[in-house]
């Protein structure tokens, strides 16, 4: 896949999913920038990839800031004159059922999940149009194209927007060359879900879900956004890309 030298922006890219994504795409040549607010292990990923001779850069960054996402953008552009690829992968989910989840709850879930992804195009977007394109690959969930039972309502419904974001933008900026897929990943063992997963039974049931018996990976994820990314995707736009093993196949 070639991403030899694009500029990529991936966001939550401290750890969990978004490291592994950085961690593959420096290992093919792209040039990374690391966003998150966790900045010890932001800067720590960085060192680590740059250490084994890519190129990646921390920039702490809370992603449901506007002012944040400006500083952001214009830090990549002027040390590398363009962007190429923004993966908008952060998120956090409230484990609270519709019934108990507060208003301000709610918002917290769609103001990170869903208004960081908007923030995240909405100044990418002219910057991948002055270039003559670009591509966005925008992290949603299994929970973005069904409901679920166990999950919260509230991370169903903000990933199933970032789903539909992923498509108008398609729509509306295929014709400036810029892409834009989203990626739905079943459970993956990561930080985010790392503490429910030692329950014995909810793991159980979670692998008995998928059709090929097993968690999704890390490197799962990784190797498709590493895909969109590359220029062997480029006639790939609107896709919401299942990596569940088939849990959304039945
Ligand atoms: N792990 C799974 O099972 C799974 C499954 C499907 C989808 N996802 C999605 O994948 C993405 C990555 O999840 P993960 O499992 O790696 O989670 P994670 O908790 O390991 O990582 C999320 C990262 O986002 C960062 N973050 C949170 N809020 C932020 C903010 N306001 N500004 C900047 N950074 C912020 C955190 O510091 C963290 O580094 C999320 O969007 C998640 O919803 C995860």
């Amino acid at each position: 896949m070639n991403v030899r030298d694009k500029v990529v922006m991936i966001t939550g890219a401290a750890g969990g999913l978004g490291s592994e994504m950085a961690r593959l795409l420096c290992a093919n040549g792209a040039k990374v920038y690391i966003l998150d607010l966790d900045a010890e292990k932001g800067r720590a990923t960085a060192e680590d990839i740059a250490g084994r001779g890519g190129f990646a850069r921390f920039i702490r960054t809370d992603v449901t800031s506007e002012a944040d996402w400006q500083a952001a953008v214009a830090c990549a552009v002027e040390e590398c004159g363009r962007l190429d690829v923004l993966v908008n992968n952060a998120g956090i989910n409230i484990r609270k059922p519709v019934e108990e989840m507060s208003i301000d709850e709610w918002c917290t879930m769609m103001k990170v999940n869903t208004g960081s992804t908007f923030l995240g195009c909405k100044y990418a977007i002219p910057v991948m149009r002055g270039q003559g394109g670009g591509a966005i690959i925008n992290t949603s969930s299994v929970c973005g194209l069904v409901g679920h039972k166990y999950t919260p309502e509230a991370y169903t419904a903000s990933k199933g927007a970032v789903t539909m974001l992923t498509k108008a933008i398609a729509s509306r900026y295929g014709k400036d060359g810029i892409r834009c897929n989203s990626i739905h990943p079943s459970t993956v063992d990561t930080p985010l879900v790392r503490e429910r997963l030692q329950d014995a039974q909810f793991r159980a049931e979670r692998v008995g879900e998928v059709p090929l018996g097993r968690l999704a990976t890390a490197s799962d994820v990784a190797n498709a956004v590493l895909y969109l990314a590359s220029d062997e995707a480029s006639f790939i736009n609107g896709a919401a890309l299942p990596i569940d093993g088939g849990v959304t196949a039945y």
